[in-house]
Parts: C-alpha cells; sequence; structure tokens
C-alpha cells in the first residue's frame, strides 16, 4: 500500500465514529466493611471496570469510577493502591458536594446509614444501599419520602433474588411447575463462633441490639424481597426470637454480653394464602446441603432450592409413605427427587443487580427495588421484633409514600 492511499480519518468522524461511553462516578461509603469491599468493589464495581463496562443496547457503553469513602485515609489509601483505583477520601461532605460523582453507594453499618443518605438525597445524588435501609419503619419510610420528593432515583440491595438457586426457583414458578402454591418451609443458617476459643466470623455489633445488630434486623428485609416477588407479599407475622447466646467475644478479644436475638422463627402470611415459615439462626450447625435452603410444596409438585441447587419432585414421581412406627423405613426419600439443570450462566448476583441499577439509571427507567421497597423490608423486621415482643402475630399495613 502506498503513503498516498492512507487517508487518516479527521478527528472529529473518528469522534463519531467510537461507541459513547459514559463514565459514572460512584461515592462507595463503606468500602473497607465486609460487604463494602468483597461484594460491591471488588466482585461488582472493579468486574464491572475489568470487563471494560456494561454494553447498552444502542452500542454505547456504561463505565464506572468509585470514590473509595471511609474514616480511615490509611485504609483507603491501602485499598486504592492494591485496585489502581485513583480517588478516595475521608470527607463526605466534599464528596457529596462534587458533581461528578453522581451515585452515592452506601454499605455503612446499618446504624449509621439513615444519617449518610439523609445528606446524600439532599445533595441530590443518585442512591444505591444495603439494606436494611433504617433502623426503625418511621425512618426507613422518611427517607424513601425524601428521595421522592426530591426526585432522585433510589436503588436497595435485593441480592438474594439473583442466586442461581433462586433463580432456578423463579424459573419453575414461571412455569406453572407448582400448581397451586401451598407452602415455604426457609432454613437459613450456620454456626457463628462466640469468639473466645475461635474468632468470630461476624462482627461483633451483629449480637448488640445498641449498635443495630440482631438477625431479625439483618435477615428478615432479605426475606421480605424474596416473598414478595416469588410468592406474594406478606400479611403478617409471627416471630419467636432467642438470645441462644449471651456470652460472646468481640474483634479484640473482650467479652461482651449479647443483646440481639442471635436466632428468629418465623411464620409469614402471604397475600393469596401461602404460609411461609423461615427460621433464621446463628446458633445451628449445618445438616443441610447449603446455607440457605427452601422447600416448596404445591399440588402438582415440590422443590428445595439452596443458593446454587435446585431439586424437584413432581406429583407424578411422589412416593406414597405410609406412617408406620413400628417397622424400620428402607425408603430413600433423597432419590425421589431430581436436579433443576444450570441452563444459563450467573454472574455474582450484587453485580447483576449494580448493572441492571446502572442501566435503569442512564436509561431513566422505573427500578421497583427502591427505598419504598426497602422500607416495606424494615416493616416486616419492626413487626417481627414487635411480635417476638408481644407474643402476637402482627399484621402489616400496605405502605405509600402519600
Ligand atoms: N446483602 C447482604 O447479604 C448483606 C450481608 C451482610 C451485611 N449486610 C449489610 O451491609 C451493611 C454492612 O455490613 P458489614 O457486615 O459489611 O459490616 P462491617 O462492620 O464489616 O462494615 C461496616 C462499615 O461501616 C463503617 N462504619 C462503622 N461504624 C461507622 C460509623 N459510625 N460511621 C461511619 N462508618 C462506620 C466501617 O468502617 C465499615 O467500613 C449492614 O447494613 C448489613 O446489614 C448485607
Amino acid at each position: 500500500m502506498s503513503e498516498t492511499t492512507i487517508t487518516a480519518p479527521a478527528p472529529a468522524a473518528a469522534a463519531a465514529a467510537a461507541p459513547a461511553v459514559r463514565e459514572i462516578g460512584i461515592i462507595m461509603n463503606g468500602v473497607s466493611g465486609r460487604m463494602g469491599y468483597r461484594q460491591h468493589l471488588v466482585r461488582s464495581i472493579l468486574a464491572i471496570r475489568e470487563q471494560g463496562g456494561i454494553e447498552l443496547p444502542d452500542g454505547s457503553k456504561i463505565t464506572v469510577k468509585p470514590l473509595l469513602v471511609g474514616r480511615s485515609e490509611a485504609k483507603l489509601a491501602e485499598l486504592a493502591a492494591k485496585h489502581g483505583i485513583e480517588d478516595y477520601t475521608t470527607d463526605l461532605d466534599a464528596a457529596l458536594a462534587d458533581p461528578r460523582w453522581e451515585i452515592y453507594a452506601d454499605f455503612l453499618v446499618t446504624k449509621a446509614r439513615a444519617t449518610a443518605l439523609r445528606k446524600a438525597i439532599a445533595a441530590g445524588k443518585t442512591i444505591y444501599t444495603e439494606k436494611p435501609t433504617a433502623e426503625s419503619l418511621e425512618e426507613a419510610l422518611e427517607l424513601a419520602k425524601l428521595a421522592a420528593e426530591a426526585g432522585v432515583k433510589t436503588g436497595v440491595v435485593h441480592d438474594k433474588l439473583y442466586l442461581p438457586g433462586l433463580q432456578k426457583l423463579k424459573r419453575l414458578i414461571d412455569s406453572g411447575f407448582f400448581g397451586r402454591i401451598l407452602s415455604v418451609r426457609g432454613e437459613f443458617g450456620y454456626w457463628v463462633f462466640e469468639g473466645d476459643w475461635q474468632p468470630a466470623q461476624r462482627p461483633s455489633w451483629n449480637y448488640r441490639a445498641e449498635d443495630g445488630g440482631g438477625i431479625i434486623v439483618d435477615m428478615f428485609p432479605h426475606w421480605n424481597y424474596v416473598l414478595e416477588n416469588l410468592f406474594g407479599k406478606v400479611d403478617s407475622v409471627y416471630a419467636q426470637a432467642a438470645v441462644h447466646i449471651a456470652d460472646r467475644w468481640d474483634e479484640k478479644g473482650e467479652h461482651y454480653t449479647a443483646t440481639a436475638e442471635d436466632a428468629a422463627y418465623g411464620v409469614f402470611e402471604l397475600e393469596g394464602g401461602v404460609v411461609a415459615q423461615i427460621n433464621s439462626s446463628w446458633t445451628v450447625r449445618v445438616n443441610r446441603d447449603e446455607l440457605v435452603e427452601f422447600h416448596v410444596d404445591g399440588t402438582h409438585g415440590s422443590a428445595v432450592v439452596g443458593l446454587f441447587g435446585a431439586k424437584i419432585q413432581p406429583r407424578n414421581a411422589t412416593p406414597k409413605p405410609v406412617w408406620n412406627p413400628d417397622l424400620e423405613d428402607s425408603h430413600d426419600y433423597d432419590a425421589d427427587w431430581q436436579q433443576v439443570p444450570t441452563n444459563d450462566v450467573f454472574i455474582n448476583g450484587f453485580r447483576q443487580q449494580w448493572e441492571e441499577f446502572l442501566v435503569s439509571y442512564v436509561e431513566d427507567t422505573d427500578y421497583e427495588f427502591d427505598l419504598l421497597a426497602g422500607a416495606r423490608g424494615v416493616q416486616l423486621a419492626e413487626a417481627g421484633l414487635r411480635s417476638s415482643r408481644e407474643g402476637r402475630k402482627i399484621e402489616l399495613d400496605a405502605l405509600s409514600l402519600d
């Protein structure tokens, strides 16, 4: 090829041909914590950055630029250096005042969340936050209303819905496999060490009510969105909370008295008549295939799903047990179940939800997992705690922004 045949495109034409790229600045507050670091920074935002962003149907791209925010400059500097991130600060107010950062994302301890969210909403930022969105229903609803009044888009983590096992369950429900769904039995939990002879594998604030801890506040917001998105809105709850282990040792090896429940036994009545019963416990030794499992019974079939796996038993393959305490039962009940194949590629659930939220933000579409959905989760937690205190079933009123 001779030199004369090469025609370099004019700069303007070159620019027009390149796909449009929109870089979104994200304030990541509490990024050095367990969830902030592993799930939101490494598994979501950095994973999106490493794959070169998210491609939209029109060929344009969304890329992400994180601003690490926390209280310890040394920790932030270490994270930034480790992952090649340019921006970090301990000054949240300055970050919120800076228009380069469009989204405020919150992974703080639950107790610190409402104050930070209020500031971010007032600054006009788009909000993406861990659950629970607040410590009380009143505060959670107030935040949802403030965001609606300010016209800011909001998103709340609904990660369990994205678990491969629950996505398989959704597909079973949508296919009509169950017939009429009768009941759901959930088992969640594992043994969390007390912290004396082995360090505890969860933060000590989880076991102190005064610090926003407790398994009801932690897990009932998850159960609320799982139940309402798969089986029906929660109409009522009866819960029994228990502090099974009062003596625990914190991160420094110091003894403290647990003031928040480490187990909760809940019964939930759902719109449409399904009854769900979910045990949540940090004081149970695992004897199941996965750390969370849901057993769903329907008129036409049943399923047991976990984080990854799902197995089914249709009515045509249901055995006919006969109760006889005098005879040892040699039937292999496990063998009556059939594995659901993994026909999809599942990415990390936190990342999948981040991607959906970012696309919804850029395309300005409605996003259903918002602060009002988050407030329903807090409502269920509050009702669960009240139910346990008062020893009775609590009905849940429909929430609205009016
Ligand atoms: N979606 C899920 O599956 C899931 C799982 C676990 C926890 N969570 C939620 O994520 C949030 C964080 O939990 P975690 O387990 O990562 O906790 P963590 O203790 O590991 O991290 C908490 C973060 O908050 C910061 N922080 C603590 N006190 C603060 C204060 N007073 N002011 C400002 N910052 C403060 C810490 O420096 C840290 O960065 C909680 O709200 C929890 O309910 C969600």
